[in-house]
């Protein structure tokens, strides 16, 4: 493993030939990002992970300051990594970048209703590092559905040559979601945040014992709100690709849902099949 902190050595360090794999991340690994590095390890050559808090897809208000930040420690978690590409913010920007990737629509609604500007720095960091790098394929969680979705159309509209690669939610015994900003709940809310899986199975076995979207939605409002403990933020079932609500006659769908619980706002999803 080789650990770079410009782009100059990254690209000093890209091979010319065999498939390259990226994983970009924001640090704080856990078993969720490790799955993504698998996977990577397993169908290429050789496997790039970033690691970089990107200031500009965080709002003044949001935890940027407080988002955890452990290098050394992540690092041991990718010993069989090839580079890990770790920049500093002036590395990144050198300067405030003036052309800036537009998301479009669907990133003004769910996440970005209340991050309205978080998108389009999620787009101009993941086209910068898919740019650098090149790679033949790059992997994102399912976990952040509404983000793989934009990408996914980011490299659709932009003729990225990346092959996107989804990989599916990893979860604690307890059912949920991994996420770096896990730490950040006691463990009282810790119980409470399991209400989001909850209200998730809840809706998506509704669906599955026919239930229409409208009701297994509804399912799945009342289920998480049921809780005063969690803030609501969303809960819907949307069409997994474009996030436009699921019509009666979709088959399939993606319940998502955000919530705060104490000071941290939390978000899943699960895969609905309308049976
Ligand atoms: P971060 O939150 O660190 O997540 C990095 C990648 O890990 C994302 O693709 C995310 O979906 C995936 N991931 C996180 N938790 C997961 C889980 N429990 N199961 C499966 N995959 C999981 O997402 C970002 O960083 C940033 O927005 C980034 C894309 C790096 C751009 O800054």
């Amino acid at each position: 493993m080789q650990v770079v902190k410009t782009k100059q050595e990254l690209l000093g360090l890209l091979p010319n030939s065999g498939s390259i794999g990226l994983v970009m991340t924001m640090g704080a690994l856990h078993a969720g990002h490790r799955r993504l590095v698998d996977a990577a390890v397993e169908q290429c050559d050789t496997v790039v992970v970033s690691i970089y808090v990107n200031p500009l897809q965080f709002a003044p208000n949001e935890d940027f300051d407080k988002y955890p930040r452990q290098l050394e420690k992540d690092l041991e978690l990718l010993q069989d990594v090839d580079i890990v590409f770790a920049p500093s913010d002036e590395e990144m920007y050198p300067r405030e970048p003036l052309v800036r990737v537009d998301p479009g629509e669907v990133a003004t609604r769910f996440e970005g209703e209340t991050r309205p500007t978080h998108f389009a720095g999620v787009l101009q960091v993941v086209l910068k590092v898919l740019n650098l790098v090149r790679p033949h394929r790059a992997y994102f969680g399912q976990k952040d559905a509404q983000q793989l979705a934009l990408i996914r159309t980011m490299v659709a509209d932009l003729d990225v040559r990346t092959e996107i690669v989804a990989v599916p939610i990893v979860r604690d015994e307890d059912g949920l979601a991994l996420s770096s900003r896990n730490t950040y709940l006691t463990g009282e809310d810790r119980a409470v945040a399991l209400g989001l899986v909850g209200a998730l199975t809840a809706a998506r076995d509704a669906a599955a014992s026919g239930a229409t979207p409208a009701e297994a939605e509804k399912i799945l409002f009342d289920t998480l709100s049921a809780n005063d403990a969690v803030n609501v933020d969303y809960a819907t079932i949307v069409n997994p690709d474009t996030f436009q609500p699921v019509s009666s006659n979709e088959k399939q769908g993606l319940a998502v849902v955000a919530a705060r619980v104490g000071t941290t706002r939390l978000i899943d999803n699960m895969e609905v099949s309308f049976g």
